[in-house]
Formats: C-alpha cells, sequence, structure tokens
C-alpha cells in the first residue's frame, strides 16, 4: 500500500508512534508524506530519535499542511486541542481520531466545517503490528475514507469495522483487553514456579500457550469451546483444572470485568 495524501499525527505518544512506525514499515516513502505533532518540546527530541519526519509542537501548521489528520491525544485534551484546530479545518480533511470514550458527535460538534470523521479503537499490541483495531465512521465519510482508515490500521495489526454504539465494549474488551491477558499469562506463569518450573520457561510456556491458542481460535475459526473439547481427554487431568476454574468463577469474572471497564470507558468523556 502507498500512501500518497499527507498525513499528520497529532500527538505523538504511544500510540501514535506505534501508528507512524507501522505506517513506515508498510510503506517506507511515507517518511516525506508525515509530520507529527507533541505537547512539550522535550517530546520533540524523543519523537527526532525515532524517526526521520517533521515534528513540532506546532498543531495549526501540521493541519494546514495534512489531507489526513490522525488524532491520539488523551481523551482529556480533547476539547481544547478540537478548539484549536476549528479554525484550519476544511471539509476536504479527514480527521481520525484514536480518543478512547470520544465519539464522532463529541468532535463534530466542536468543529464549524462539516467533515469526515472516523473513530478507530486500537491496542497496545500495534506497537508489534498484532493490534486490533475497531473502526467506525461518521454518516458522511465516503468509501475511500473508510478503505484509507483501515489502510493506516491495517499497518498494525487486524481491523474489522463496526457501529458506534458498540466502541465502549470494544474499549473494554480489546483496548482493555492485554491487561487482562497479561493478568493470565502472570497467573499461570506463577504457577508454573509453584510447580518448581524457573519463572523464564513458566513465562514462555504460559505466553506462547496463549498466542498459539489464540492462533488456533483465529485459524481455525472453530467455537473456542470445540477447541478446549479438544484439549480435555474424558479422566484426564485438564478438566481437573478447568473444574478449579470453574468454581473460581473465572469466566463471569472476566465478564464482569469487561462490562465494568465499558461503563468507565462511557465516563471517560462528558460527550
Ligand atoms: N495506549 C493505548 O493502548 C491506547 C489504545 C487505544 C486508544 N488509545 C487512545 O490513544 C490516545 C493516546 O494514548 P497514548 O497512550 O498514546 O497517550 P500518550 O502516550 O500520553 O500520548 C499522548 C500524546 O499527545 C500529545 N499531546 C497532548 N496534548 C497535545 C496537544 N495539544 N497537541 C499535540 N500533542 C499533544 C502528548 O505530547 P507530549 O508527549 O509532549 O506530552 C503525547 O505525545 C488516547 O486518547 C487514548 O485513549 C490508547
Amino acid at each position: 500500500m502507498k500512501f500518497t495524501k499527507k498525513i499528520g499525527v497529532i500527538g505523538v505518544g504511544k500510540l501514535g508512534e506505534a501508528i507512524i512506525a507501522g505506517l513506515i514499515k508498510t510503506d517506507n516513502s511515507i517518511v516525506n508524506n508525515i509530520i507529527g505533532s507533541v505537547n512539550h518540546l522535550e517530546s520533540i527530541e524523543r519523537v527526532k530519535n525515532k524517526f526521520a519526519i517533521p515534528i513540532s509542537q506546532n498543531n495549526i501548521n501540521l493541519v494546514s499542511q495534512c489531507d489526513i489528520l490522525i488524532i491520539a491525544v488523551k481523551p482529556q485534551n480533547m476539547d481544547s486541542l478540537l478548539k484549536e484546530i476549528n479554525p484550519y479545518i476544511t471539509k476536504a480533511k479527514l480527521i481520525i481520531s484514536v480518543a478512547a470514550s470520544v465519539t464522532i458527535n463529541y468532535i463534530a460538534q466542536r468543529l464549524e466545517v462539516p467533515v469526515s470523521i472516523i473513530r478507530a479503537m486500537p491496542n497496545t499490541p500495534c506497537v508489534i503490528n498484532q493490534g486490533m483495531t475497531a473502526i467506525c465512521a461518521s454518516a458522511n465519510c465516503n468509501q475511500e475514507d473508510l478503505t484509507l482508515a483501515n489502510e493506516i490500521f491495517k499497518c498494525v495489526g487486524e481491523t474489522v469495522f463496526v457501529d458506534e454504539y458498540l466502541m465502549d465494549g470494544v474499549t473494554a474488551l480489546s483496548a482493555s483487553g492485554p491487561a487482562y491477558l497479561y493478568v493470565i499469562i502472570e497467573s499461570l506463569a506463577e504457577a508454573g514456579v509453584k510447580l518448581g518450573i524457573s519463572r523464564d520457561i513458566s513465562t514462555l510456556l504460559a505466553a506462547q500457550t496463549m498466542l498459539g491458542a489464540a492462533s488456533m481460535v483465529l485459524n481455525s475459526k472453530s467455537h473456542p469451546a470445540l477447541l478446549k473439547d479438544m484439549v480435555t481427554t474424558p479422566a484426564g487431568c485438564t478438566i481437573d483444572g478447568l473444574m478449579e476454574l470453574e468454581e473460581g468463577k473465572l469466566r463471569v469474572t472476566l465478564i464482569k470485568a469487561v462490562v465494568k471497564a465499558a461503563i468507565r470507558a462511557k465516563e471517560l468523556v462528558n460527550n
């Protein structure tokens, strides 16, 4: 994929960096077609050390130059940022926001010009191009806008289009999800340690097992319960482990964790 339009990343923090790295990996020539902005002077040096792209604190200059604006600032910074860039937004621009909880309407209401807006929710594995990004779009987005947004996030992993009302659920499931899964990996590794396996080997066993199991779900397209049954020999040891998980209410705990995080995701910004 070659990106011909000029892309501006407002907020080159953890996620902004991951997106820029993914874009450059996909199309190295994009370094001539991408610029970034940050809040603090010190951050300019950090970004300069990573990418050969123009980087400054000047959002106005960025907005004026770019066709596609990827906004990756914290949700609480969105209001002031949108006020700052509003006078420079033209109809031809495409805005892509990754801010959790910030709705398309929240952005549209703060801009005088009706503009195409994409709301995306990626996750941290984007850093290693194994991200999962859910995307939704304002009603005035055309096919080209959708394709562009999809291609951008494909540079950092898998993508899916959803209706906007599902975005808080997505935030709780796949954006917060890595945190839940790290706890599971850590706990399985602790179990290995308890059974005398070194921490390094235990962590490798747990993490690679999670990766393999996830790949089985994605590649086989089988229901996870069916794959679980394939591991569970009658009167074997796995069923004993599963019984402990049921007694510890693992399933309902995970469901409740995601539901609770979705409620919080709605509250991050007063839409
Ligand atoms: N990290 C994730 O896993 C994840 C997943 C999905 C969505 N998101 C969303 O992505 C956004 C960024 O998250 P993050 O984890 O990357 O945060 P982060 O590392 O704190 O990055 C935010 C960046 O925004 C910059 N910034 C703040 N105000 C600015 C302004 N007025 N103009 C230009 N730049 C400005 C900051 O600059 P300085 O560096 O100079 O302070 C920083 O580089 C958030 O809205 C979050 O909800 C994050």
